[in-house]
């Protein structure tokens, strides 16, 4: 795809009521993100889903932006998110209909990707909804997409959610995964995550297994974070940051839904710990590469992430309930052998020098440590040397 317009994984602050969302929600969102600090934090796109356009096309066949949401239109909305310094993402369907029933894109490539330029949009998801879609079509449906894109006048990035209804594992999904590449930067590997571990404990491991089909500009989509739905016993503080460090370590696009005019975002940590820059710098690291599991122990998944740096982020994740520990060696981490290494926890702050063996500690049961491990002399994986740079 244009790997320029996303060299690194969006992240976007989207509207989970999505099929209620209005300009004055939409308003709401840019506001608050650059209030509490998640713009500069690198929070940097505006999600608009589905629901965005009038029941019917007009009788030139074109999209209608529904004038009662939106009374300003697009052009003035993706406007106001510039002028912020956001960017606007909006939301197609490649097959007849979106999953709320509304107009979509087959047969209207063209005329919907000039629209969408002509407002100013920087990023487009194209659902695949079951019902509308036809997975016998499903490549020709997003070349279409694709190509009008280029034709547009406009750089625009594109996600693809056809994986997701194909089921990961299905002969259709490995077919997918052949172009989604190709014609899109993101694509959905799973279905919408529900508030709650065990879903998105499920994205994660399908996530984990294709991390051959990452790189700058084409990420594997897990679909949100559940950050800022509010806590309950089915989503937790330390959930939450294991979500993240894991999202962080397998270059995943993050998108939040909540409503931050809320106070709980505010009140209770969850925007404090969006705003982790050291976890958001694994994510958005310039060589964009996913991280891979290198060593199961028990419940935890101990990920290894290499940076552009040289450093790696280390991701020990315990999908188990009780507390448990994991320990590697700094070459099954993939470091070359020997050597001392400076350590950061990117929760806690602490630093620690470490030699061979990188040892967690104790992980609460569904919880994550995650570290930046930083070679004393300044190693590349590849062998190079950095001069200067300890
Ligand atoms: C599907 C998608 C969601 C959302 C809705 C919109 O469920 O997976 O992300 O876009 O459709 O109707
Ligand atoms: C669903 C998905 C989210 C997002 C919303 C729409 O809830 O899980 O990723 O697409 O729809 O804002």
């Amino acid at each position: 795809p244009l790997t320029g317009v996303l060299p690194t994984p969006p992240l976007t602050v989207g509207y989970l009521d999505y099929c209620n969302q209005t300009q004055a929600d939409t308003m709401s969102q840019v506001d608050q993100a650059v209030a509490l600090g998640l713009k500069d934090a690198g929070w940097k796109y505006i999600g608009i889903d589905d629901c965005w356009t009038t029941k019917t096309r007009d009788a030139g066949g074109n999209l209608v932006t529904d004038p009662v949401k939106y009374p300003r239109g697009m052009k003035w909305l993706a406007d106001y998110v510039h002028s912020k310094g956001m960017k606007l993402a909006s939301y197609l369907d490649a097959g007849t209909s979106t999953c709320q029933g509304y107009p979509g894109s087959r047969g209207h490539w063209q005329q919907d990707m000039k629209l969408l330029a002509s407002y100013g949009i920087d990023y487009v998801k194209i659902d695949y909804c079951a019902g509308y879609s036809d997975p016998a079509q499903v490549r020709g449906d997003y070349q279409g997409a694709y190509t009008a894109m280029l034709n547009s006048g406009r750089r625009m990035a594109i996600s693809i959610s056809a994986p997701a209804y194909a089921g990961a594992g299905s002969s259709a999904f490995n077919a997918e995964m052949s172009w989604v590449g190709d014609l899109g930067n993101t694509w959905r590997v799973g279905g919408d995550v529900a508030a709650d571990f065990s879903s998105w404990l499920q994205e994660y491991d399908i996530t984990r297994n294709l991390a051959g089909y990452a790189a700058p500009g084409r990420f594997n989509d897990p679909d949100r974070l559940i950050i800022t739905e509010g806590k309950s016993a089915k989503t937790t503080p330390v959930e939450w940051r294991s979500q993240m460090s894991v999202w962080a370590a397998t270059a995943a696009p993050m998108y939040v839904g909540g409503d931050l005019r809320d106070s709980l975002p505010q009140t209770d940590g969850e925007v404090a710990t969006l705003k982790n820059t050291d976890v958001l710098a694994v994510d958005e690291d310039p060589l964009a590469s996913q991280g891979r599991v290198v060593s199961t122990q028990g419940d935890v998944d101990v990920i290894s992430k290499p940076l552009a740096n040289g450093d790696r982020a280390l991701v020990f994740f315990n999908k188990g309930t009780g507390s448990a520990s994991a320990s590697v060696s700094s070459t099954t981490a993939g470091f070359p052998a020997g050597g001392t290494y400076a350590v950061k926890d990117l929760w806690s702050k602490n630093t620690s020098t470490s030699g061979g063996t990188f040892s967690s500690g104790a992980i609460p049961g569904h919880g994550a440590v995650m570290w930046r491990v930083t070679p004393r002399q300044n190693i590349r994986a590849g062998g190079t040397e950095l001069t200067g740079a300890e």
